[in-house]
């Protein structure tokens, strides 16, 4: 559902959605005790989706950890098809039957280490999306684009392909998240003048594909947020939400980004 907001001075139809990703950190048990110290800390917050993306070993017990609450679980990553013969590989129906709701996808991680495409990440939305899961979109520019004045082209081309022959109905239920890749694990976050600044762009682009729907899409800002800086992101015009690395590890810094989001 869509609430508004008051951001600035401007009426906003957006929610804020504050998403975790845990990379490949915690096991099983360290995600439980986690997620029941977090649940504590969030339980009175409204108006903010709070998500956590886990490693797929922590899913299940995860999902059966947050239950009854406002905590929603992610997974950080998919193969694109439902089932057959792909060792090793982790389908949409699989998470969707063990109850998560969101797919981290497209994180450059996964694009500098495992190679991947944006027609193969185009491909992980599409069934993310047939699942009736919400797959957050990564894309972002590396430090050498930003410097040579590619910022705009290169988020351009990650959210026109990642979002190929998607339409404007399924496109409301997509969230983007914006990382530079200069500024994820390095401490070094854009300044929220920089970020917002390629949040409108990211928000140009969305409205040349979709219209109007646009205006309803979450762009989350990640790199480097964390309890300090967080508040000053998430108050710029187009920033609607943060996925986090580093700070999410911890249920206290996490709680503290996801009450800056309010
Ligand atoms: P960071 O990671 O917050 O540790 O910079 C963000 C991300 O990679 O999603």
């Amino acid at each position: 559902e869509i609430t508004t907001r008051l951001v600035g001075s401007e009426m906003c139809i957006r929610d804020s959605v504050i998403a975790g990703n845990w990379k490949m950190n915690k096991t099983n048990a360290e995600a439980v005790e986690m997620l029941t110290e977090l649940k504590g800390l969030v339980k009175d917050v409204e108006g903010v989706k709070i998500v956590i993306g886990a490693p797929f070993t922590a899913l299940s017990d995860a999902v059966k950890a947050v239950e009854g609450s406002n905590v929603e679980i992610a997974a950080e990553n998919v193969y694109p098809k439902s089932s057959g013969a792909y060792t090793g590989e982790v389908s949409p129906t699989m998470l969707k039957a063990i109850g998560v709701k969101y797919v981290i996808l497209g994180h450059s991680e996964r694009r500098e280490y495992f190679k991947e495409s944006n027609e193969f990440i185009n491909e992980k939305v599409k069934a993310v999306l047939a699942a009736g899961m919400t797959p957050i979109l990564c894309v972002g520019e590396k430090l050498e684009d930003r410097e040579a004045g590619r910022t705009a082209e290169v988020n351009e081309t990650q959210v026109r392909e990642g979002l190929k022959d998607i339409t404007a109905e399924e496109a409301k239920n997509i969230i983007i998240a914006y990382e530079p890749v200069w500024a994820i694990g390095t401490g070094k976050t854009a300044t929220p003048e920089m970020a917002q600044e390629t949040h409108k762009e990211i928000r140009e682009v969305l409205k040349s594909m979709f219209g109007t729907v646009a205006d309803e899409m979450v762009i989350q800002y990640g790199g480097s947020m964390k309890p300090e800086n967080a508040a000053e992101l998430l108050a710029q015009a187009d920033i609607d939400g943060g996925l986090i690395g580093g700070a999410s590890l911890e249920a206290a810094s996490f709680a503290k980004i996801v009450l800056a989001a309010k």
